[in-house]
């Protein structure tokens, strides 16, 4: 079976982390979401943690060499030799550069990127009615994805809480960040031939089911 390397790309609260949870039921691939990785060093405090602090609070990108080094040491770690799904990486054309020659060095390639794409109204209205998990970051919304019990996770029992970066001057401020810094990549990969575009307005359960037939399809092309 070939392998499927995978790329969700699309602005923040677009539903990258959302979908993720469900590709990775239907696919059982490794599951590397930068952010998350990012927020468990903070939250550990160790050395990548507290680099990367300020930078989030800020609603600003890391810094390349910093992130870059902590996705490749996942790209190359034998759970991820028949494929992985990355989620928030890259997000600058530099990013994408060090991921693009780390794979050609080891006869590896992008398999497509799945650009998720919401406009910048419904980024604001989801990300200030988000609520993650405090242990698992399990993620809900207030209107359009309540926990059964208010306030606590359904899987795990945590408290809800609100993302530190989803306060609402920082949401503007990412959004700004991913018009300038990350939408280079869509051109980029749509050059390429990679690029395939999912309009994230739709139900959750919808843009799953668009992805998974797009997938499917790519999966066949491949084994021609
Ligand atoms: P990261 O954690 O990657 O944040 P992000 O890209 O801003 O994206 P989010 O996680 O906010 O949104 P999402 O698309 O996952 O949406 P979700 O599914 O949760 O990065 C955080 C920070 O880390 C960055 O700002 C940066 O500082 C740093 N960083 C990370 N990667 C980096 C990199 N490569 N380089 C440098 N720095 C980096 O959904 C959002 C909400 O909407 C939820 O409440 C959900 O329930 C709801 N929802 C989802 N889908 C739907 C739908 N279809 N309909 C209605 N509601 C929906
Ligand atoms: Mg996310």
């Amino acid at each position: 079976m070939s392998q499927l390397n995978l790329i969700l790309l699309g602005p923040p609260g677009a539903g990258k982390g959302t979908q993720a949870e469900r590709l990775v039921g239907d696919f059982g691939l490794p599951y590397y979401a930068t952010g998350d990785i990012l927020r468990a060093a903070v939250k550990e405090e160790s050395d990548l943690g507290g680099e990367a602090k300020e930078f989030m609070d800020r609603g600003d990108l890391v810094p390349d060499d910093l992130i870059c080094k902590v996705v490749m040491e996942r790209v190359d770690a034998p759970e991820a030799a028949d494929g992985f799904l990355l989620d928030g990486f890259p997000r600058t054309v530099p990013q994408a550069e060090v991921l693009r020659g780390a794979l050609e060095r080891r006869s590896r390639h992008l398999t497509a990127i799945l650009l998720i794409g919401a406009p910048d109204e419904e980024v604001i209205r989801r990300l200030s009615g988000r609520r993650v998990c405090r242990d698992k970051g399990h993620v809900y919304h207030l209107q359009f994805d309540p926990p059964k019990n208010e306030g606590f996770c359904d899987q795990d029992g945590s408290p809800l809480l609100l993302r530190d970066d989803d306060a609402p001057e920082t949401v503007q401020h990412r959004l700004d960040v991913f018009h300038d810094q990350t939408k280079p990549l869509v051109e980029l990969y749509e050059k390429q031939g990679l690029l395939r575009r999912f309009d994230g307005t739709r139900a959750p359960d919808e843009v799953h089911g668009h992805i998974r037939a797009t997938l499917a399809t790519l999966r066949l092309e491949e084994e021609l």
